[in-house]
């Protein structure tokens, strides 16, 4: 049985007074959460703040991005060993606003996938298609070649120990979400697709649904069968909003 995971993005958000608030409500909310595990992303700067909170706790800590280099002059950027060292075990990869505003192809979010690996982090790994994709009827073609790509690069076990995020680009900040159906047709595609090459991890590995997912859609799409949680962006800044939506999964 996959565990639901609920996963808060916290993009480019957050302030000390903000930040504190938040962590202690998503610890305290935590406790009463028999099935879902939960993990939150803030912005680098708050990571040591979060993760002195989350000690102790069940809530799990990432990073929203990260460096392909190990260390030295890569101005501005940060590695794994790093956050390792300020105690995330997560790294957010390849989200589309990393792809679309800053222009990380599939070959260097292949590499980010495998320093994470290397690291003894869990990658959240996103893909998605955009709406004009949707539209031409090419998702499960952009899905495979991002999958594809990460396969290059990390060999036929490339997909043990990691979390995939589907997150419609369509959908991620717009209110629009995809309906239960449209969302559990592209997490079993990316299932099946994984299964050709590796089948056990296809049936480990947790598929998270992203794009404006909040307390009222939360528990239609988590029902899905290969849907086994979620990476919130804006419902993930409220504690009241992410831990209704950590609720929808028990
Ligand atoms: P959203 O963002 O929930 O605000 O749509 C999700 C994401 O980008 O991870």
């Amino acid at each position: 049985m996959r565990k639901t995971l609920i996963a808060g993005n916290w993009k480019m958000n957050g302030s000390t007074e903000m930040v504190e608030n938040l962590i202690n409500g998503v610890v305290e909310g935590s406790k009463k959460l028999l099935k879902v595990s939960t993990a939150v992303c803030p912005p680098y700067v708050y990571i040591p703040m979060v993760t002195a909170a989350t000690k102790g706790s069940a809530v799990g800590v990432g990073s929203q991005n990260i460096s392909t280099q190990a260390s030295g002059a890569f101005t501005g950027e940060i590695s794994t060993s790093m956050v390792k060292d300020f105690g995330c075990q997560y790294s957010i990869i390849g989200h589309s606003e990393r792809r679309t505003l800053y222009g990380e192809t599939n070959e260097v979010v292949a590499e980010k996938f495998k320093v994470v690996k290397e690291a003894g982090l869990i990658p959240i790994f996103c893909i998605g298609e955009t709406l004009e994709e949707r539209e031409s009827n090419v998702t499960e073609d952009v899905l495979m070649k991002q999958l594809d790509a990460v396969f290059a690069v990390n060999g036929d076990n490339a997909y043990a120990d990691c979390v995939i995020a589907y997150e419609p680009v369509w959908a991620i900040g717009t209110g629009k979400t995809a309906s239960p159906e449209q969302a559990q047709d592209a997490h079993a595609f990316i299932r099946q697709h994984i299964a050709k090459i590796n089948a056990d991890n296809a049936a480990a590995v947790q598929i998270l649904y992203g794009g404006s997912m909040n307390p009222g859609n939360a528990e239609n799409l988590l029902a899905q069968e290969d849907i086994d949680g979620g990476l919130i962006g804006g419902a993930s800044l409220k504690t009241e909003d992410f831990m209704a939506i950590c609720q929808a999964g028990e």
